[in-house]
């Protein structure tokens, strides 16, 4: 493979994120090279998501340019992972004939395999067969890193296409987990977000030891140089009183909890299958706020779900200013293969609706994240620098561990910890200075 290059475009979560990167390690142990252009590649990776219409779209348009490179340069491989291509399995080939390979989020080796073979043939990829996060880890790192904790999901939302490109949930064994933290401070993480499609149901399935979410939290928050610890996402049906614990008792646990809500109405929450109600979600969020005062709540919001009436809406707007979110991911409910939702036929909520709700929820959203955010002014925060900011090249970014992102001036490099004093606050962003290098947590 030497000399050969190839480019790789990423849509969707941070779970295939995570999954480009080990594409990405395995691409390079081959002896592959990136380039930054498509059109100059030997071998040109998608990695699809298929959450929402918008992503199948992208996706189309990418293909298209797809095609014209491979009509200028037949030679050139075209592969198509991710959970777009599981959700079409074979008709990937049929729709798109130029296609050489297709693979589902748990057949990323098999890329891998495909390229070493002498294949000619068009191949496709589509049952489980072993964790991306067993693949090589990629050359570079950076100070923040994704640890795959688990794959697939078992909850049944009535609106997901997961459960069916991810399939059921299997947990990493725990030593594998804090055995690449390990690995990954040794790289110089120090900031490590664990990552699953439900992650506090992680350890259900391990036999004969099972493991619970919170005793993996405390076994990676023990590893030498994680300085911040993240999870994403969890249940709020399986959000209990450990991992909340977990967040005051152990240092690397961040002070943010996204917690995704869906709807605020109960009647909405049953038929979308999200096992909990109004007042559940509300109690839950009432046990972080004791514990844990000052931290963070972000959620993800459906608007549009069918059956949902304008009074089902407010519910939704009501639990939001009642919450007080410090910020929320807001969709438009979009009908998905194979889903129980996409068969509802009942009192569909037209486009023209459904966008002006959301712009309202959107006004609600953003109100209530500057509220929040005015808490920070005047405080003093660490921040994980990132880079330059990508308003002001002169000035820096970073994260607090509060999960806000900073603009600030000063002087640090991308993985220093700095105090930074805020000055002033919007719905998604602070901005301050940097005042000294901060010591790790602990
Ligand atoms: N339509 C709109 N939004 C969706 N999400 C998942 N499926 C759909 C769908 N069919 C949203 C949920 C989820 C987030 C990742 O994407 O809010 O939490
Ligand atoms: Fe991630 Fe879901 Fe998109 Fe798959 S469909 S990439 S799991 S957001």
């Amino acid at each position: 493979m030497a000399g050969q290059r190839y480019h790789l475009s990423t849509y969707g979560c941070q779970m295939n994120e995570h999954d480009s990167e080990r594409m990405q390690g395995m691409l390079e142990t081959l002896g592959y090279d990136e380039c930054d252009e498509p059109a100059e590649a030997d071998l040109i990776v998608l990695n699809t998501c298929s959450i929402r219409e918008s992503a199948d779209r992208r996706l189309e348009t990418q293909l298209g340019n797809a095609r014209r490179f491979k009509t200028e340069r037949p030679e050139v491989v075209l592969a198509v992972g991710g959970c777009w291509a599981q959700s079409l399995k074979q008709e990937v080939f049929e729709r798109y004939p130029f296609v050489d390979v297709a693979f589902g989020p748990g057949q990323v080796d098999q890329l891998g395999e495909f390229l070493v073979s002498d294949s000619i043939a068009a191949s496709g990829h589509f049952e489980f067969d072993g964790f991306t996060a067993d693949l090589p880890m990629r050359r570079t790192q950076s100070a923040s890193a994704w640890l795959q904790i688990s794959v697939g999901c078992n909850s049944k939302c009535s609106y997901c296409i997961v459960p069916s490109t991810r399939g059921r949930e299997v947990s990493r064994p725990f030593d594998a987990i804090v055995e690449e933290a390990r690995e990954l401070t040794r790289r110089g993480a120090r900031e490590i977000t664990l990552l699953g499609q439900n992650v506090n149901s992680y350890g259900r399935d391990l036999r004969p030891d099972r493991r619970s979410f919170a005793e993996l939290l405390a076994a990676v928050d023990a590893v030498d140089g994680v300085d911040r610890l993240r999870y994403t996402s969890p249940h709020p049906k399986d959000m209990q009183a450990d991992v909340i614990a977990a967040h005051v008792e152990l240092a690397s646990v961040c002070e943010h909890i996204h917690l995704p809500l869906q709807s605020g109405s109960t009647k909405i929450l049953k038929a979308m299958r999200r096992t909990y109600s109004r007042e559940r979600y509300l109690e839950r969020v009432r046990m972080i706020r004791q514990a844990l005062p000052d931290a963070s709540i972000t959620t993800d919001i459906i608007v549009g779900f069918p059956g949902e009436t304008e009074d089902d809406f407010l519910e939704t707007v009501d639990l939001v200013e009642e919450v007080g979110f410090d910020g929320a991911f807001t969709f438009v409910y979009s009908p998905r293969r194979d889903t129980e939702a996409a068969q509802m036929a009942v009192d569909l909520v037209g486009r023209e609706e459904a966008s002006e709700r959301i712009g309202r929820l959107i006004e609600v959203v953003q109100r209530t994240a500057l509220e929040r955010a005015q808490r920070f002014v005047g405080r003093e925060l660490d921040v994980l620098v990132e880079g330059p900011s990508r308003t002001d090249p002169s000035r820096l970014r970073g994260r607090t561990r509060h999960n806000k992102a900073v603009n600030f001036s000063g002087l640090a490099e991308p993985g220093d910890l700095v105090v930074v004093s805020i000055d002033a606050a919007t719905s998604t962003s602070l901005s301050g200075q940097a005042s000294l290098l901060a010591s790790a947590s602990r």
